[in-house]
């Protein structure tokens, strides 16, 4: 089928399925007309904004979510990757509860936050963590840890990468392709040209000076940043799986050569682990990958469900905070979130849960792969665990900028149609699924159904 039909097909669907949605929702459309007085866009996030309204949800249990309509939905939205544990899992509920009655809140270190400590560094093999409350934070404190060890300001990231909201790395995070406006220039040295691009306003200007972008999968282009800013860059962060522009695996060789660049410049490697650990492996990234960084940032799985983030790696960074680095917070390794990551580690997410989670990742993959095979549509599927998604590109992705040939209206035609059948996506094409312990091979099914239908109906 050719383009041009398979794109106005497409943008048809958006409209019928929005519109459908739209008439579907309507306790959705009355809670954002209330929401919207006291939540600017009606909702607590940017990423949580609906077009025109989101759909509100307000139970979950099992692999099922329940919008304030009272439709259930099958839920592979899993909260931007947190729910690997399912909703209301019986033995998050009970560490909570017995949490609840026990201890909620003293900003004193409990025996539950050393266990979950000592939980996460066997997992993911760290020496030494300190626990905090988002992704946000395990990045931001990482970056300051490297930039106190090393006497440095700078940092490389990854173009197309998302490390949450502080000021240091909200750069160049989802430049829009007129933006760069480069794709296809080269600069004198027929290298690709990268430049540091702000995704917000109100980033401080001297910010920009610090902050290094280059693509990801070219450990070249880190190679020749380090050595064009000897002895200035702290740190080299990346995703060691891109995770926010669907998913883009690291090709063979390229987290070596990182780590060999970074030991041969005094740089620290940290990894940001906030989506990949925890769910695309038991061990994570050092698990599927095997190559060590010298820091990591965790959140969203690690927690249960609960408010959390952690990063850690070698002693001899991580004693930077004793000795002048603040990593601090009130909230730091509070009870409640401890005892639902300690039960989420040790209780649900044990070795042999990700047997369950790679056998219905699989599933769900192949099926989607058959389905757009049957179709013929430009689109492939990565499959690594809990964590899966189609990109609509025929061919895999190597870095961002492969990111920005994905045909986004396919996307947008998809969202709609899956969630009018009762399969709750991540409204965005960046995303990915996140199947949790409790979701079955029916649930995987449905899904496989809904999206081989969708297919079917682009190219009726
Ligand atoms: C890779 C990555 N790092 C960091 C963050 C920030 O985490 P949080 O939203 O918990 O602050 C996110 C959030 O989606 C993320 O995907």
């Amino acid at each position: 089928m050719d383009l041009e039909r398979l794109t106005t097909r497409a943008a048809e669907i958006a409209e019928r399925e929005s519109a459908d949605l739209l008439t579907r929702t309507p306790a959705s459309k009355a809670l954002f007309e209330r929401a919207v007085k006291s939540l600017p866009s009606g909702v607590a996030s940017n990423f949580q904004v609906g077009d025109p309204y989101p759909v509100y949800l307000e139970k979950g249990r099992g692999s099922s979510v329940w919008d304030v309509d009272g439709t259930e939905y099958k839920d592979f939205h899993g909260g931007f990757g947190v729910n690997i544990v399912g909703h209301a899992h019986p033995k998050i509920v009970e560490a909570l509860e017995k949490a609840a009655r026990e201890a909620i809140h003293f900003a004193v270190t409990t025996p539950t936050t050393v266990a979950l400590a000592e939980a996460i560094c066997e997992r993911f093999e760290l020496e030494q963590v300190r626990i905090v409350n988002s992704g946000t934070e395990a990045t931001m404190d990482a970056l300051r840890v490297a930039r106190a060890a090393t006497g440095r300001d700078k940092v490389v990231k990854m173009e197309g990468s998302y490390h949450g909201h502080h000021d240091s790395l909200l750069f160049s995070v989802v430049p829009e392709a007129d933006v760069l406006g480069l794709r296809h220039d080269v600069d004198h040295e027929g290298k690709a040209w990268y430049t540091t691009q702000p995704t917000s306003k109100g980033i401080p200007r001297a910010l920009w000076d610090t902050t290094i972008v280059v693509p990801f999968n070219d450990a070249g282009a880190v190679e020749q940043a380090l050595a064009d800013n000897e002895g200035e860059v702290a740190a080299v962060i990346l995703e060691p799986v891109m995770m926010n522009v669907g998913i883009i695996e690291p090709q063979a060789g390229y987290l070596q050569a990182l780590r060999e660049a970074c030991e041969k410049h005094g740089v620290v490697l940290i990894y940001d682990e906030v989506k990949c650990g925890g769910t695309i492996a038991y061990g994570g990234t050092m698990e599927r990958y095997g190559v060590k960084p010298h820091l990591s940032a965790f959140a969203k799985a690690i927690g249960g469900g609960s408010t959390i983030g952690a990063f850690g790696g070698e002693n001899r960074f991580m004693e930077w905070v004793t000795k002048g680095a603040a990593q601090q917070g009130t909230f730091n390794g509070n009870p409640l979130s401890s005892a639902a990551g300690l039960a989420a580690l040790t209780q649900v997410l044990t070795p042999d849960s990700y047997d369950h989670l790679k056998k219905l990742g699989s599933m769900l993959a192949e099926g989607c792969d058959r389905a757009i095979a049957d179709a013929g549509i430009p689109a492939h599927t990565v499959d690594l665990g809990a964590k899966g998604c189609v990109s609509y590109r025929g061919e895999r992705l190597t870095n961002y900028r492969d990111f920005l040939e994905t045909h986004t209206e396919l996307y947008w035609a998809s969202y709609p149609w899956m969630v009018n059948r009762g399969i709750f996506m991540t409204p965005g094409d960046e995303e990915q699924w996140t199947i949790s312990v409790q979701h079955t091979e029916d649930d995987v099914q449905r899904y496989i159904d809904a999206f081989g239908e969708f297919c079917q109906a682009l190219i009726a």
